[in-house]
């Protein structure tokens, strides 16, 4: 036995398949981001538990951890819909909410928590969070089900598709955003001269 992270990797790869596209609001601001760390939190069919990982970095995890809701949205791979899907994807995870409003790039209606529901997306749950553990750079939020919809009925985007139309250009943006997110997570891990 032995402890090596690159084979932990391997292993705990591609175990979330499906991004998803979290919108939140918090204080009459709405916001979002994409993440690739949503899961199902739930054993009782008749009430549903939504999970989502948020790194602390990220202005989107402020905003639930306050406002205690959350949307998560699937996003659609259907060929009359993808563009929709890849637009959603490359504006709520390309850039900050800091550095901008991003909803507003999207057409959206209101949910029952008033966060913004993304009309282009597959499908959706909103959710009210009862229970967040804190992980040193990331917060694990857990939220009941308060409503859900399917938008665009068909088959759910696979990152490994998406990763393969996404442009290169906006690829190589988001490497480059993803290296400070990185650091501030490594310095709130191992302090600050990691
Ligand atoms: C495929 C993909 C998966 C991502 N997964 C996560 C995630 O699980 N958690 C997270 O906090 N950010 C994740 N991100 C990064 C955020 O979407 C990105 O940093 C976003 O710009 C943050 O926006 P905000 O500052 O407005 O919240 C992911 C991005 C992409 C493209």
């Amino acid at each position: 036995m032995s402890y090596d992270p690159e084979i932990a990797n391997r292993v705990l790869a591609g175990l979330r398949p499906f991004p998803v596209a979290v919108t939140t609001v918090d204080g009459g601001v709405a916001n979002g981001l994409v993440s690739l760390s949503a899961g199902s939190a739930s054993i009782i069919p008749e009430a549903p538990r939504a999970t989502i990982s948020l790194t602390k970095y990220n202005k989107t995890h402020d905003m639930v951890l306050n406002s205690g809701v959350f949307v998560m949205h699937m996003l659609s791979a259907e060929a009359d819909q993808l563009d929709k899907s890849l637009e959603i994807l490359m504006t709520l995870g390309g850039s900050s909410g800091r550095d901008g409003d991003k909803i507003s790039m999207l057409r959206t209606g209101t949910g029952e928590t008033g966060a913004p529901i993304l009309l282009d997306a597959h499908s959706y749950v909103e959710a009210r969070v009862i229970g967040t553990l804190d992980v040193e750079e990331s917060s694990i939020f857990v939220g009941d089900v308060v409503a859900s919809e399917i938008l665009n009925d068909g088959q759910r985007l696979r990152i490994g598709e998406a990763w393969g139309k996404l442009p290169a250009e906006w690829i190589a943006q988001y490497d480059a955003n993803h290296h400070p997110q990185l650091e501030n997570a490594r310095a709130r891990r191992f302090g600050e001269k990691a």
